[in-house]
C-alpha cells in the first residue's frame, strides 16, 4: 500500500464505470481480481489457525468514525482489506482448526458463488428472482425428501405449488428455529369463530381468548440459545422457554420431560411445542426422538426437531439411524453451512405437512401477492439472497453418496480421538462422540488420583482449580495459533453435576488426519508443562498431594 494517501474523483462519469461491466480483459479490476485470487489461495493454504494479535491492536485500523468525502482506488482498497482484514481473519478452513462448527469449503464454492453475487437475485418474489424460486423450491423438496422421505407423487404436487411452501430457506438455523416455533406458535392459538388468531390480535389477546395463563416451549437444557432468542422475540418469555435436564449422555431425561408437561397442563399453560435436539452444540448429542414425537402426539403438540448440525447424518446408511424419529417432526431445522459444506448465510427449517407455513403466511400487494409462488409468503427475512443455488450446487457435484463419505468419517475420527483421549493417562474424556463433536480437558495424574476419595469440599475446590487451567490451556493454544480447540462449560453427572470447563472438538473438516489429533494432544500436554500454567498446576499440586513432612531440626 502507498503511503501517501491517493485519491480517485467522485464524478457522475466515475458513478458511471463503477456501474459498467469492464470490457478489457486486462483491465485493472481484472488484474485486481487475479491478484486476490492468488492471494487468497495463499491464505487458505496457510495452514497456522491464527496467531492471537491484540484485539485493540487491530481496532487501531477500524478507528475512523466519518464516512469518506473523497472516494479511493479499488486497488487501494484491495491493498487494505488484504493486510489489514485477511491477513487478520481466523483460519477456519485449517485442519487443525477444530474447535467450531465453522470449517473449510469446498474449492467449487468459490467460483460458483460468483454467480450468486453477480446476478443478485433476491429471493423474496419471482419478479426479483425468476429461475431462483424454482430452483430454491427445488432443494426445499430435496431435504424436506432427505428427511421425511415422502414419494414422487408428493413431491410432484407440493413443490412448486403456488400457495404453498415445504419449508423456508434463511440465513441459518436462528431464523430456521424462530420459524419453526413461529409457525407451531401460529397453530395452537390460531383462529376461531370468534377470534382472529394470534398473528391478528396478539398474544395477550390469544390467551385470553384461550384461557390459558402462558404458553411454553420444551427443550433440553442443551438447547440451543437461539430458542432463547425465538421464546423472546414470539413473546413467550425466556422463562417459559422450559428446559428438561439431561442424562449422562446429554439427552433430555423423559420422565422429567413428561413431569414437566404435567406441570405446565396444571398450570394451564399451553404448550406451544417442543423441540428435540438433533446434534447438540456443545456435545453432539441426538435426543431420543422418537419417545419425544410419541409424547408430542400424545399430547397434541408441534414437535420440532433442530438438526441444524446432525440433520446431515441423514445421508449415511450406516449413521443414519442416530436419527430415528426425526421424521416424524412437525418441522426441522437444518443447515446447509454447517455439515453440508455451504459458505455462511444458508439455513433451512422444512415442514412435514406443507399447509403447515400457511399459519404464518403473509401478503403485500406490490410484492408476495397471495396465490403467487412468491417464497417471501413463508419467510421471516425479506430480501434474501440465492444461497440455494451453493447448496444445490453442493448436493449435485457432492451428492448423497460423497455426503455420506463426509458425514462417516467426520463420526468415525471422532471415535478414534476418543480412543487417543481415553488412551492417553494425561486426558479424560468428557462426553463421547455420538456424532462428530466430543469434550475432554486434561487431567494431570495426580488430580485423578486424589479425585478418586476427594471429599465433596476437596472436589470443589479441585474443580474450580481445573477449570482455570482447561481455560488456560485452551487460551495459550489459541494464542499460539498452531491449532485451535474451543472451550465449554458442563455438567457431568460424574462430578455431580459441577460446572466443569472442557475443550470442545468439532470433527468436520475432511483434511484433519490422525497426526494433527496427536499434535494436538501433545501440544495440550507441552502447554500444561510450561511456564504459562505453573503457576495453576503448583496450586493443584498442593490441592491434592499431601503436605511433605516437616523435619524437625536437630
Ligand atoms: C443445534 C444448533 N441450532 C441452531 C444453531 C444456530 O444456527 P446459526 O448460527 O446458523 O443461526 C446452531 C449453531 O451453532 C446449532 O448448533
Amino acid at each position: 500500500m502507498t503511503d501517501k494517501p491517493r485519491f480517485a474523483e467522485a464524478s457522475m462519469e466515475a458513478m458511471y464505470r463503477i456501474f459498467t461491466v469492464p470490457e478489457a480483459p486486462d483491465s485493472t479490476l481484472g488484474k485486481i481480481d487475479q491478484k486476490l485470487s492468488q492471494n487468497l489461495a495463499g491464505f487458505l493454504s496457510e495452514h497456522i489457525v491464527a496467531v492471537e494479535k491484540d484485539l485493540k491492536e487491530l481496532e487501531q485500523d477500524f478507528q475512523e468514525s466519518r464516512i469518506p468525502e473523497t472516494p479511493i482506488f479499488v486497488s487501494d482498497q484491495a491493498d487494505f482489506l488484504m493486510e489489514k482484514l485477511v491477513a487478520q481473519s481466523v483460519h477456519t478452513a485449517s485442519p487443525s482448526f477444530i474447535g467450531h462448527m465453522t470449517s473449510a469449503l469446498p474449492y467449487f464454492m468459490l467460483p460458483l458463488s460468483r454467480i450468486m453475487m453477480a446476478l443478485n437475485q433476491n429471493l423474496v418474489k419471482i419478479e426479483t428472482s425468476k429461475a431462483f424460486t424454482p430452483m430454491e423450491r427445488q432443494v426445499l423438496g430435496m431435504i424436506h425428501r432427505l428427511i421425511f422421505e415422502r414419494d414422487d407423487a408428493f413431491y410432484q404436487k407440493w413443490m412448486h405449488e403456488p400457495g404453498h411452501s415445504l419449508g423456508s430457506f434463511c440465513s441459518g438455523g436462528t431464523i430456521a428455529n424462530i420459524t419453526a416455533l413461529w409457525v407451531a406458535r401460529n397453530q395452537k392459538l390460531g383462529a376461531t369463530e370468534n377470534f382472529r388468531g394470534i398473528q391478528r390480535e396478539g398474544l395477550f389477546g390469544a390467551l385470553k381468548h384461550y384461557g390459558y395463563n402462558g404458553a411454553a416451549v420444551l427443550v433440553s437444557e442443551r438447547g440451543h440459545y437461539s430458542l432463547g432468542k425465538a421464546a423472546d422475540v414470539l413473546g413467550i418469555g425466556r422463562d417459559f422457554l422450559v428446559s428438561i435436564k439431561t442424562d449422562n449422555r446429554n439427552k433430555a431425561r423423559i420422565p422429567e420431560l413428561r413431569d414437566k408437561i404435567k406441570q405446565l397442563q396444571d398450570d394451564n399453560i399451553a404448550i406451544i411445542g417442543m423441540v428435540g435436539v438433533c446434534g447438540t452444540s456443545e456435545t453432539g448429542s441426538v435426543d431420543r426422538l422418537d419417545e419425544m414425537a410419541d409424547i408430542a402426539q400424545e399430547i397434541g403438540c408441534h414437535f420440532h426437531v433442530d438438526a441444524a448440525w446432525g440433520g446431515p447424518t441423514l445421508f449415511s446408511k450406516k449413521y443414519r439411524h442416530i436419527l430415528n424419529g426425526i421424521e416424524r417432526a412437525d418441522s426441522v431445522t437444518i443447515d446447509a453451512h454447517k455439515q453440508m459444506y455451504v459458505p455462511m448465510g444458508a439455513g433451512m427449517v422444512v415442514f412435514r405437512d406443507p399447509t403447515l407455513v400457511s399459519a404464518i403466511e403473509h401478503h403485500a400487494d406490490y410484492i408476495i401477492r397471495k396465490g403467487s409462488k412468491d417464497l417471501g409468503s413463508y419467510t421471516l427475512e425479506g430480501s434474501r439472497p440465492g444461497m440455494a443455488m451453493l447448496l444445490q450446487s453442493g448436493l449435485k457435484i457432492i451428492s448423497r453418496s460423497g455426503y455420506e463419505i463426509l458425514i462417516d468419517q467426520g463420526i468415525e475420527k471422532a471415535r478414534l480421538f476418543a480412543d487417543m483421549i481415553k488412551a492417553d493417562p494425561a486426558f479424560e474424556l468428557i462426553t463421547e462422540p455420538e456424532l462428530n463433536i466430543l469434550t475432554y480437558r486434561y487431567l494431570p495424574d495426580f488430580v485423578r488420583t486424589k479425585l478418586a476419595t476427594a471429599s465433596a469440599a476437596e472436589t470443589d475446590q479441585i474443580v474450580d482449580a481445573m477449570n482455570r487451567l482447561t481455560k488456560k490451556i485452551q487460551k495459550t493454544e489459541r494464542a499460539r495459533g498452531k491449532s485451535f480447540v474451543s472451550r465449554t462449560t458442563l455438567m457431568p453427572e460424574e462430578y455431580d453435576r459441577r460446572r466443569t470447563v472442557v475443550f470442545r472438538v468439532v470433527l468436520a473438516n475432511p483434511l484433519t488426519n490422525h497426526q494433527i489429533l496427536k499434535d494436538v494432544l501433545e501440544e495440550q500436554k507441552q502447554i500444561a508443562a510450561s511456564a504459562d500454567c505453573a503457576e495453576l498446576m503448583a496450586e493443584l499440586r498442593a490441592l491434592c498431594e499431601p503436605p511433605a513432612l516437616k523435619v524437625k531440626a536437630g
